[in-house]
């Protein structure tokens, strides 16, 4: 439609039908099978809300789609078709890794390919619009939805974001890469609509606790939280959710001078915003409203189109209007925005775009899962032990070696079906090996924790297991592979403690007494409490909830078919005591220094180091790189030129992530210790060198000052060249 048509049809609308378009009901509505990601209230939408609702959350399988689509279509008075959003987080049918572990590709490129292949595949089964990418900032493990995020970096979250976001829409890439360039706003057929999430602070969550109130300064708050937003936004979403929680004590579903003024007035945001599941009507529990109708006043007046599964917007909306609380203007702005990314999606032109029957697994996204799975692996450590040789008697141990879940909860389209085991992976590929699960992944007790299903190793595999374990002795080399449950992650999944199940951690001190020829995969979607693994094993592999094709690459790994590049996208803390920790926390006073160690009045824990195990942006490969002819100059055009020279040192072709950070050296405020502010992944045979250039404008690295005004110029910054947030090849102090 043109945009005459457009405003032609919203002038014709009735309030009602308005209405409908700014109300997002769940599938089971419509089909009892569709799936539920959130709770579901008491009260029934009204008749007309079911027949007008704009859009419909969690509805699985094209041909359901396809017949509620035509009946809808058919009897709404405008044949004004519905919208059929999803989580689709991290691939629909072809489960690609946790985002936390696509960050750790440190390669947006094929982030963005993935996400490609997502959109096709969802828009395959009907789904037009997904609730993704999650760029929420988190450095808490605690927090069960770490998994959804790109770790604790903001310009990381902002990169992988737009990478993903331009995926999913599949907008022209601009060859400038991701950080300037404005993009056309038409999305294409096979794509879908992205949404950024959860607009702000979400990942702040006090004490990791999930739907747990936050509390940040206003400055971490807009130099942190927001940056990746700010970012992102670039590649015009046509979504963006408002938050569960509230900043400064504002929840952000009725926040109106977070939606307007700051996202839609100074950022520009010209899309939709969609409410999080029922974070409206959950505006009377923080006890900002005292009912329902107040709730949705709150929050249209502060510009939420449409209102995911709460009472405020279908019980009252239609009340505030024409009571004239709201002017119905109000609610044609909303309305215009829903029918104007309707209108994107070319959902007027075919109510059905993109529909096909079944999704059909193709090679093509088949490799791309392959490549993205090895390079979300981080090798954390390798004492020599790491590539196997394919005729070493190795024994497989842990209950992921024959298991299918290598999915996530947020897999909702993905089958464990289309999973082939390590053990399947290691006979495909002709690898002698014995595998023993051990133990099953979590205890009976443990399953009613986190309500999962019943473990499925019979007491009679464990009697005959032990005795094949018995076998294991010094000389052996033993790959264990350990981790959480699936249900251990993901939203409403927070943890106080950061330790393996207990019978794998039984199991694994079972192995340690046989032999110390150990290797340890771990299987994750947070960072975990790995001192003891780390101190017992002679490598470990993270390998986060790899997907579909996780087990062809831990084997592709571990027999050196492929060389581990990946790069934490997340500290790995020493403890939990430690969290919330990121490379990037404040400079402080009182500094501990390791000259010293023994001090007793300085900023630090008496019990453990204040270092993560594992920092941001560390990872190891088969290979060696060196950095060298590091330059940096203020060129005339307000931008700063870094480069360097990396060469493969080693035997084998691998790939190193160039890592450039900044450091304040002296300002009016307390300054994050560095920050990333550019990074380069290159892929180097053995003896191969190449250089790497960034130009990094000079606004990128201003900041607020005491009044939040912002600082450009009059201050020394320290440029550092590395391969992870602590290991520094070279530095040089430059003057804005
Ligand atoms: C989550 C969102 C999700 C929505 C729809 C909410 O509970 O916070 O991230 O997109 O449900 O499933």
């Amino acid at each position: 439609m043109n945009e005459k048509q457009l405003k032609h049809l919203l002038s014709e609308m009735s309030l009602r039908e308005k209405i409908g378009q700014m109300i997002q009901l769940t599938g089971v509505y419509f089909d009892e099978q569709a799936v539920l990601t959130g709770a579901v209230g008491e009260d029934l939408p009204p008749e007309w809300i079911i027949k007008y609702a704009g859009s419909v959350l969690g509805m699985i399988g094209a041909d359901k789609i396809y017949e509620v689509q035509k009946k809808y279509v058919e009897e709404h008075p405008h044949h004004i078709p519905l919208l059929f959003m999803a989580d689709i987080i991290h691939g629909c049918r072809t489960i690609f890794p946790i985002p936390l572990g696509q960050a750790c590709s440190f390669h947006p490129e094929l982030v963005r390919k993935a996400a490609m292949s997502a959109a096709s595949e969802a828009s395959s089964q009907g789904i037009k619009a997904t609730f993704s990418p999650m760029i929420d900032v988190s450095r808490d493990p605690r927090w069960g939805r770490i998994m959804e995020s790109f770790g604790e970096d903001p310009y990381l979250n902002g990169v992988m974001g737009r990478a993903m976001l331009e995926g999913y829409q599949k907008s022209e890439i601009s060859k400038d890469g991701y950080e300037e360039k404005h993009f056309s706003r038409e999305i294409s057929d096979d794509g879908m609509a992205g949404c950024l999430k959860h607009f702000a602070g979400y990942g702040a969550v006090n004490a990791g606790r999930e739907y747990n109130d936050v509390e940040i300064s206003q400055r971490t708050f807009t130099e942190q939280y927001l940056k990746p937003f700010r970012m992102a936004l670039k590649a015009r979403p046509a979504m963006v959710m408002s938050a569960f929680n509230a900043i400064d004590r504002k929840p952000v579903s009725g926040n109106k001078e977070l939606l307007k003024h700051v996202l839609r007035e100074q950022e520009g945001f010209e899309g939709v915003i969609i409410s999080d599941w029922g974070s409206i009507g959950q505006l009377e529990e923080q006890r900002v409203v005292s009912g329902q109708k107040e709730a949705a006043y709150a929050a249209a007046e502060a510009g939420v189109d449409i209102d995911m599964m709460s009472p405020a917007y279908m019980f009252w909306l239609e009340e505030l209007v024409k009571n004239g609380d709201l002017p119905e203007a109000l609610i044609d702005e909303c309305v215009w925005r829903i029918l104007e990314m309707k209108n994107r999606l070319g959902l007027f032109e075919n109510p059905f775009s993109g529909i096909k029957q079944n999704i059909v697994i193709s090679p093509d996204v088949k490799s791309t899962a392959f490549q993205l799975a090895c390079e979300s692996c981080v090798l954390l450590k390798n004492e020599n032990i790491l590539p196997l040789k394919h005729k070493e008697k190795v024994f497989w141990v842990g209950p992921y070696v024959k298991s299918q879940e290598l999915l996530s909860r947020w897999a909702i389209f993905g089958k464990h079906s289309d999973v082939d085991t390590i053990q399947e992976a290691l006979n495909k590929k002709e690898i002698q090996a014995e595998c023993i699960q051990g133990c099953s992944i979590l205890s009976d007790e443990e399953c009613k924790i986190w309500q999962a299903k019943a473990p499925y190793v019979t007491e009679k595999d464990y009697n005959t297991e032990n005795l094949s374990l018995d076998r294991i002795g010094a000389d052996d080399t033993v790959v264990m592979v350990l981790g959480e449950h699936e249900a251990q992650s993901g939203e409403a999944a927070s943890r106080a403690f950061l330790s393996l199940p207990k019978e794998q951690m039984e199991l694994f001190e079972r192995i340690t007494e046989r032999t110390s020829r150990i290797i340890t995969v771990i299987l994750t979607g947070r960072p975990l409490d790995l001192r003891r693994i780390s101190e017992k094993s002679r490598a470990v592999l993270i390998v986060w909830r790899p997907g579909t094709l996780g087990a062809e690459a831990i084997v592709s790994l571990i027999y050196g078919m492929e060389s581990p590049s990946g790069k934490l996208s997340v500290s790995i803390p020493w403890c939990v005591g430690q969290v919330p920790i990121s490379y990037w926390d404040m400079t402080t006073g009182h500094l501990f220094s390791k000259s010293n160690p023994d001090d007793r009045f300085v900023s630090r824990y008496m019990d453990i180091p204040n270092t993560p195990l594992y920092p941001f942006g560390y990872g190891l490969t088969y290979t060696s790189f060196e950095i060298s002819d590091f330059h940096v100059y203020a060129a005339e055009n307000e931008n700063v030129c870094v480069s360097c020279k990396v060469e493969n040192t080693g035997a084998v072709p691998g790939a190193e992530v160039i890592q450039c950070y900044a450091e304040t050296i002296c300002a009016p405020v307390v300054r994050p210790a560095k920050e990333l502010i550019r990074f380069k992944k290159v892929f180097l045979k053995p003896g191969e060198k190449i250089g790497v250039n960034f130009t990094v404008g000079c606004e990128k690295f201003s900041f607020y000052g005491k009044n939040m005004e912002r600082i450009n110029r009059g201050f020394q910054v320290r440029i550092i060249i590395g391969n992870s947030s602590s290991n520094e090849a070279d530095s040089c102090v430059i003057q804005l």
